[in-house]
């Protein structure tokens, strides 16, 4: 069984995605973690992205280089070998992430890589264009959203409980900014799948989401 989660910028989706494969016992892919290990090395080896051939080497080595693991059903990003998932959600990443992610070459590696983690079977697989794109025919399919102002304090929180300093205006800004260009990409843009089941979690706790997508799994299975 495959399900697929989706949706914008800091909508709940990796945290619910996370519990709902923990209740299931099924595997959690989080994609997003994947274009954020590519912008990290892009960052950490100064790649201009704007030059082709230094993202198709960047490629080469990642396709070499990237691997994941999973540690009681949550995903690991490994470089090289070294886990660098800790890295990966900072604010440095999350600027330039959407830059990367729209690149072709990138987006092309890293839908082979997901399609091919999601054949294991019992899996969900949290993203952007998993239910349009990576796995349209997959079994359940969930497009979560959440207001701007919502998704800005919610991130807000994450990275203060990370130590990070937070200024949620800018945040708010930030967010919008990655949601155009997410959602305007020519390459499988952020865009809710057609049979997909809606869930805005503005003003609900975590727990309330987890419950209603349960239900519609259980109904579903
Ligand atoms: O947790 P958050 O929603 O902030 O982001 P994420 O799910 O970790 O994804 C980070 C970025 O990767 C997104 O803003 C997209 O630019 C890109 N992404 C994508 O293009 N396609 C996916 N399937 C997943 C993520």
């Amino acid at each position: 069984m495959i399900i697929t989660i989706d949706g914008p910028a800091a909508s709940g989706k990796s945290t619910i995605a996370k519990k709902v494969a923990k209740k299931l016992n099924y595997h959690l892919i989080g994609t997003g973690l994947m274009y954020r290990a590519a912008a990290l090395q892009a960052l950490l080896e100064n790649i201009d992205i704007t030059q082709k051939d230094q993202i198709k080497e960047l490629i080469k080595r990642l396709q070499v280089s990237l691997s994941f693991s999973w540690e009681d059903g949550v995903e690991r990003v490994l470089v090289n070998g070294v886990d660098v998932t800790k890295k990966l959600s900072t604010p440095e990443v999350d600027a330039y992430v959407s830059d990367v992610a729209k690149i072709s070459d990138v987006r092309e590696m890293m839908v082979e890589r997901q399609r091919k983690l999601a054949k294991q079977g019992d899996v969900v697989v949290e993203g952007r264009d998993i239910g349009t794109v990576v796995l349209p025919d997959a079994d359940i399919k969930f497009y979560v959203t959440a207001s701007t102002k919502e998704r800005a304090r919610r991130r807000c929180a994450e990275l203060a409980a990370k130590g990070h300093i937070c200024d949620k205006q800018e945040l708010e800004q930030d967010i919008m900014k990655r949601d155009k260009i997410d959602s305007t990409r020519k390459l499988s843009p952020l865009s809710k799948a057609k049979d997909a089941y809606p869930i805005d979690t503005t003003g609900k706790t975590i727990e309330e989401v987890v419950i209603q997508i349960m239900a519609i799994i259980k109904e579903k299975k």
